[in-house]
């Protein structure tokens, strides 16, 4: 039915009747050739994010009941096409859609697994920019990723832990779901009074409406899809905002609150000490929150906001935090990159434990040196982790930090510092690669560091001593 309408529009524009003969002739191939592209070509999860058009701004309007776990949900998507489309793919994993437009015209949609099928009244031309409506309802369940973990929509006791990273997105908004693809947001979230909805970014204004209370937050600087929250509880919340001017709006559970305190005290020293070594901290909001979810098993550096299963130590609000240079501001362009994440978060732990009391960088990579050459810490190396099953592994954490370790030591401190904090800024609210990087570095130091990379980076096993 979508492939005759696009051709009965073009059918109107053509009056030469051997030229719609022509169209009618191409139509199959033509139309499948305009047809974007169902994922963005990572091989580590082919159907994530999608071709075709970037989205610049999503508007997600949510309404949750914890009780009954029903989500409500519109997503109106600010897009530009990136090639002319004559159908393109969102993705969205369970929930049920009962309409889609296109510049506030209905569109036909299927269902195709996780992608949502769109096709629109017209076919839209590359570069054209077009806007897409999607209502839709159900009870959303995580996604189990391949190492075995959730992600996504999680309920708990008393609202949702929402984190998306490497493809929970889809489980709650329809998305171009890939880190490639980078947007702002607007939330209006609307939760049961009593219960807290907090997002990305600045919290613009709550408020109240018989038993509910809607939450409206924006998150001006591009975020990636799989960085956004909306997570619900029951909250005790803090605001302040930072001698620096940063927005930090901290939501705690209070079966956390006690071990929580002492930690997210430290929030803005940990974020200013980061702004000395990394360069200017890339947000205007930060915080935390900290849920209460035994069942998780992780946190998440969700986009100025990280998220916590449990009151966090030190180290992990460190980790977290290092990572809205590291992830958030400059992002992945490809999984297989992921040590550009977790191996430069470890590090940011191991240099801040040093500069702070505690034990030096030298020490915590002595310690991981030590362990035998049959340890999983050297199964595969960080550059090429094989897969989206060993994307968050001790060879991606903390080899990759070792990788740093070593690069440190290849060109002395002065240097080591530079090259992070060019890094950071250079690529602030774009992307990187692994290439991207040790081009950097060799730039910034003047030396081949081909031999070191290779064997620290791409080396599966346990590295010879230097
Ligand atoms: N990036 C997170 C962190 O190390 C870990 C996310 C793990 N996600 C998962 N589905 N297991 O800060
Ligand atoms: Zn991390």
């Amino acid at each position: 039915a979508g492939r005759s309408a696009v051709l009965r529009r073009e059918a109107v524009v053509t009056t030469v009747p051997f030229a719609l003969a022509a169209l009618l002739a191409a139509a199959g191939p033509a139309a499948a050739a305009t047809a974007g592209a169902p994922g963005a070509g990572d091989p580590y999860f082919p159907l994530e994010g999608n071709g075709g058009y970037h989205v610049v701004h999503y508007g997600l309007t949510l309404r949750y009941d914890p009780k009954t776990r029903h989500l409500d949900g519109r997503a109106v998507l600010t897009a530009r096409a990136t090639q002319r489309l004559s159908r393109f793919d969102l993705d969205l994993t369970g929930m049920k859609v009962s309409g889609v437009s296109v510049d506030h015209v209905k569109a036909a949609f299927r269902r195709d697994g996780q992608e949502l099928v769109v096709t629109p009244p017209t076919v839209l031309r590359d570069g054209r920019d077009f806007r897409v409506t999607v209502t839709y309802d159900g009870t959303p369940k995580p996604v189990t990723d391949p190492d075995g973990s959730q992600d996504g929509w999680i309920p708990t006791d008393d609202g949702a832990f929402v984190a998306g990273e490497p493809q929970g997105a889809m489980t709650w908004f329809p998305a171009n779901g890939h880190p490639t693809d980078k947007s702002s947001y607007d939330f209006t979230l609307t939760v049961p009074k009593g219960r807290t909805a907090v997002a990305n970014g600045v919290l613009l204004g709550r408020t109240t409406s018989g038993g509910t209370a809607t939450y409206r937050w924006r998150q001006s600087e591009p975020m990636a899809a799989y960085l956004a929250t909306a997570t619900v509880g029951t909250f005790e919340v803090e605001q302040y905002t930072t001698r620096g001017g940063v927005r930090v709006y901290n939501a705690v559970d209070p079966r956390e609150a006690a071990a929580a305190a002492p930690v997210l005290k430290k929030l803005p020293s940990v974020l200013d000490w980061e702004s000395g070594l990394f360069g200017p901290y890339p947000f205007r909001a930060a915080g935390a929150i900290v849920d209460h979810a035994p069942s998780v098993g992780y946190a998440l550096e969700t986009q100025t906001r990280p998220l916590y299963d449990s009151a966090p130590d030190v180290s992990t609000l460190v980790h977290e935090s290092a990572h809205q240079w590291f992830g958030d501001s400059v992002s992945l362009t490809r999984w297989k990159d992921i040590w550009l994440n977790e191996g430069f978060a470890t590090y940011a732990e191991w240099l801040y434990s040093e500069q702070h009391g505690g034990d030096s960088a030298q020490k915590s990579f002595d310690a991981l040196y030590a362990r035998p050459a049959g340890d999983a810490l050297w199964a595969y190396p960080p550059g090429d982790p094989g897969g989206g099953a060993h994307l968050f592994g001790a060879p991606v954490y903390a080899r990759g930090a070792m990788v740093l370790h070593e690069l440190r030591k290849a060109v002395g401190d002065r240097i080591f510092h530079r090259i992070l904090r060019t890094w950071a800024t250079t690529h602030r609210d774009g992307h990187g690669t692994t290439d991207g990087f040790t081009a950097l570095a060799e730039r910034e130091s003047g030396r081949n560091l081909d031999g070191l990379f290779r064997t620290w980076l791409f080396t599966k096993g346990k590295p010879d001593r230097a």
